[in-house]
């Protein structure tokens, strides 16, 4: 590792940061939990396109995870990510251990109310305090110009936009495309998790996606109708369970019944254990 700079507390993010920022340079950020992959790359591929230096940070924020969820088995590929990023051309990793971000004493938690309700809400209630409270102490440590954030996870997007907008935090938020692998499925890390026949048919999530923009192509417009198809598509998998189905305003996250604007339909997928989210933008 010769190019990129690893660094583990707050103190020294600031002053390399301090340093950048009094050279002129902006500042681009990508927050992340590891175990990296293309997704995750096509971040900082962006965030270079915007900023003259990138910083990524990994981090599995344990305050986003719920019970029974998996905290302590998440991957953690700390070596291969170093050099993913160092070849995608980010300049710092900041890989804080859990005392740096939530010293003794934090008191404070960030809840974006509304947006929060729907999809993953519903079924992580704490969940999105944890994201949102992590990331306003992380670009409160960085303070970066921009940040870039994927569409794989669509309401953490919103609920990020939602609350840099309410603090006025002043970072410009981007959001990434879903990037997939060959036969659709969205690239997590915790694709992983899935046994190879659990793999092979977790691609119905996307070609069950696909299904609704064919079908809006078509002129469908009611979301019930939409959704059903969907159903139809994923039940084919005797694997796939489903947590949710949901049409809902991109920017609300609220319910939608008939697509007369761009809408969000977004799903979670039980195989095993192990739960996977995707969405697709359906344009009327
Ligand atoms: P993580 O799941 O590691 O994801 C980090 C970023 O990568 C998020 O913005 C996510 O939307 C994006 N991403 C994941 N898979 C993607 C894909 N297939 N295509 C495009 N982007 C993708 O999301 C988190 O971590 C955490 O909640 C975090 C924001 C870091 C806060 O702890």
């Amino acid at each position: 590792m010769k190019d990129i700079t690893i660094l583990r507390t707050a103190e020294q993010v600031g002053n390399l940061v301090n340093r950048w920022r009094q050279a002129g340079m902006r500042i681009g950020f990508v927050p992340t939990m590891g175990a990296l992959h293309q997704g995750h790359l096509s971040l900082v591929s962006q965030a270079l396109g915007e900023a003259d230096r990138i910083i990524v940070s990994i981090f599995v924020n344990p305050t986003q995870f719920g019970q029974g969820e998996d905290l302590e088995s998440y991957p953690n590929t700390f070596d291969e990510d170093l050099m993913k990023l160092e070849e995608a051309g980010a300049h710092c990793v900041f890989f804080p251990s859990v005392a740096e971000i939530y010293p003794d004493g934090f008191s404070t938690s960030v809840h974006v109310s509304g947006l929060t309700e729907t999809l993953c809400g519903k079924y992580r209630p704490e969940h999105f305090d944890g994201v949102a409270t992590v990331c306003a102490v992380l670009f409160g440590i960085v303070r970066p110009d921009i940040a870039v954030f994927g569409r794989k996870d669509a309401q953490q997007l919103a609920v990020i936009r939602r609350m840099v907008d309410d603090l006025r935090l002043g970072v410009l938020v981007l959001a990434g495309e879903i990037i997939r692998e060959p036969d659709g499925l969205a690239m997590s890390s915790r694709n992983s998790y899935l046994s190879s026949e659990q793999r092979k048919q977790a691609a119905v999530v996307c070609i069950g996606l696909s299904r609704a923009a064919e079908l809006v192509s078509e002129g469908e417009r009611d979301a019930v109708r939409i959704c059903d198809a969907v159903r139809e598509v994923i039940a084919e998998a005797p694997l796939a369970t489903i947590q949710y189905l949901e049409l809902v305003d991109p920017d609300t996250m609220k319910p939608v019944e008939k697509l007369n604007t761009p809408g969000l339909l977004a799903v979670a997928v039980y195989f095993g254990q192990t739960r996977l989210i995707d969405n697709v933008i359906l344009k009327p």
